[in-house]
């Protein structure tokens, strides 16, 4: 297998915590969700050999490394985040000999891949789930999984009070192999994603092998989903509250963020280590605090966290720094390279959900790309879509969606398909119609469309993250220097970098221009002390 070459190494070149260098602490990760990426084989579904066609295009725009959503063998209750086998890929998407090449082809334009790996939960029809229903109460194969038997005169009652994700309780009820009602089994997703029993040591072995599996094909690293669920409470103890949880919510909670999770990460340390090249592990970890996060990136644990504090934040200045501050605060002490993330496939496009349209999303953008550490961006927000708020019910297919108290499926619309060419019956996606319906009106916000338009926001993307590379102060680091501002307005300092973003609508001036422009979120104005409603300007004086 082709590896990149040469690899970065994370050889400390200072010995202070946070001085060490490594591809991930600047790198610019780009999360391709396959299904509505590029459909290479225009069945309306996005797949392998579409993501293989367009790598060039993502290292013309300038990545560092693509981040590829569940492409495994599932029945997709969950788009894919029910893995019934974790060493095949789903028919839909391709063939291992697809991952293969896509993964050789993306490190000989000297992208790196990292891959998502599922391991808090299988599909319901997994190998050893069905096994376990088959087998029966007291077979050692329900020990893989949480089998309890219920609470009640006759069982008929779940176990405890968890309530899933998704709505509704994370206990389903199954039938004994008899026929009649037997033992009840614990998601903390939907009914189809049975959790996996960590405490068994049958789990453990079988992601070690699944980790060595694409490690062995050449993957640069895993983004780990729910990194913060293996471990549970010991005895399963109630809630002890009701009421719907959060999506990437920051309560505290015994099914989440326990502190025996660690004790995996470190396992799999080794293992990354064993390997040359780099390969690093990313917590998808809903916590309380960036303290709590920082936890799962100590020197032997992983090496990044999504910051879903900064994914939290309004668009408001003082929102943003405290979280700015906390997040570089609770990272410098383990040493780990902070991350910035706007957008992915389970929340609104920042577009939207940030409320001011294009140019605060401009705007949000640049400042994220200015802060210190990895950044990363999700499919279609270099093209500056927006949320889809109008799919009809009959092509939803969040699985949230179908729960009369769950979260009303908001996931769909930013999961519909890229608009890659501005004529074609999906745009170029694929052949045919696209999985989830396009809207009318996407035509100009299409690759074809936006290339070479100055004015276009995937030029600005281009622009931004040519600008990030060359800079000798963009990138890694783990500190700001906040500037004297005026009200409502951001201004920090990075060795010669100078960022300013105003997060009003209203314009500002600045007191004197701090350098010389680089770039401005407002593509079509030069930077003069004048500072447009939200926007952000990068500036150098060097
Ligand atoms: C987080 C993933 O990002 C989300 O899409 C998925 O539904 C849950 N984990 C469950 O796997």
């Amino acid at each position: 297998m082709t590896q990149l070459s040469p690899a970065t190494t994370t050889t400390p070149t200072g010995g202070a915590p946070g001085a060490e260098t490594g591809w991930w602490r600047d790198a610019v990760i780009y999360q391709v969700y396959p299904r509505s990426f590029a459909d290479g084989n225009g069945d309306g579904m996005g797949d392998l050999a579409g993501i293989r066609q367009r790598l060039p295009y993502l290292a013309e725009l300038g990545v560092d490394a693509v981040w590829l959503s569940p492409f495994y063998a599932s029945p997709q209750a969950d788009a894919g985040y029910d893995v019934s086998d974790y060493r095949v890929i789903d028919p839909m998407f391709g063939e291992l000999a697809d991952a293969e090449a896509l993964i050789r082809d993306a490190h000989g334009l000297g992208l790196r891949v990292i891959v998502d790996l599922v391991p808090n939960h299988s599909s319901d029809q997994h190998a050893w789930f069905r096994r376990a229903l088959c087998e029966g109460p007291g077979s050692p194969l329900r020990d893989r999984y949480h089998f309890r038997p219920g609470k009640g005169a006759h069982g008929e009652e779940p176990p405890n009070d968890w309530e899933s994700v998704f709505g509704g309780p994370a206990w389903t009820r199954t039938s004994n192999p008899d026929g009649t009602p037997g033992e009840w089994y614990l998601h903390l997703f939907a009914p189809e994603q049975p959790d996996f029993n960590w405490e068994c040591p049958a789990v453990r072995d079988e992601f070690r092998t699944v980790l060595r599996f694409w490690l062995d094909m050449g993957v640069d690293g895993f983004r780990i989903d729910v990194a913060h669920g293996m471990v549970k409470a010991e005895g399963l103890p109630d809630m002890g509250r009701g009421g719907q949880l959060e999506l990437l919510g920051s309560q505290v909670l015994p099914f989440f963020d326990q502190d025996g999770v660690h004790e995996i990460y470190r396992d799999w340390r080794a293992i990354l280590e064993e390997y040359g090249g780099d390969r690093i592990g990313v917590a998808e970890a809903w916590t309380p605090s960036a303290d709590r996060t920082a936890l799962y990136l100590r020197p032997d644990e992983l090496h990044q966290a999504f910051n879903f504090h900064y994914l939290g934040a309004d668009w408001d200045a003082g929102q943003l720094r405290r979280v700015i501050d906390e997040s570089l605060d609770a990272m410098r002490p383990v040493g780990a390279a902070t991350t910035w993330v706007l957008s992915n496939h389970d929340v609104v496009r920042h577009r939207t959900r940030l409320g001011g349209g294009l140019d605060r999303a401009h705007a949000a953008t640049l400042l994220m790309l200015a802060l210190p550490g990895s950044a990363y961006v999700y499919q279609g927000e270099e093209l500056g879509l927006p949320e889809v708020e109008d799919l009809p019910d009959e092509v939803r297919q969040d699985p949230s969606f179908f729960k009369a108290d769950g979260q009303k499926g908001l996931r769909d619309g930013c999961r519909v398909p890229l608009p890659w060419t501005a004529g074609g019956a999906s745009y170029g996606f694929g052949g045919g119609g696209a999985w989830l319906p396009q809207p009318r009106g996407w035509a100009d916000l299409s690759v074809e469309a936006q290339t070479g338009d100055p004015e276009s926001t995937l030029e600005l993307y281009r622009r931004a993250l040519r600008v990030r590379h060359d800079h000798p102060d963009l990138g890694a680091g783990d500190a700001v220097q906040w500037l004297p501002a005026p009200e409502g307005v951001l201004a920090f300092r990075r060795g010669s970098f100078v960022c300013t973003a105003n997060t009003t609508e209203d314009a500002v001036d600045l007191p004197a221009a701090p350098g010389r422009a680089l770039l401005s979120s407002r593509t079509t104005e030069s930077a003069g002390t004048l500072l447009p409603g939200d926007t952000t300007v990068w500036w150098t004086t060097s």
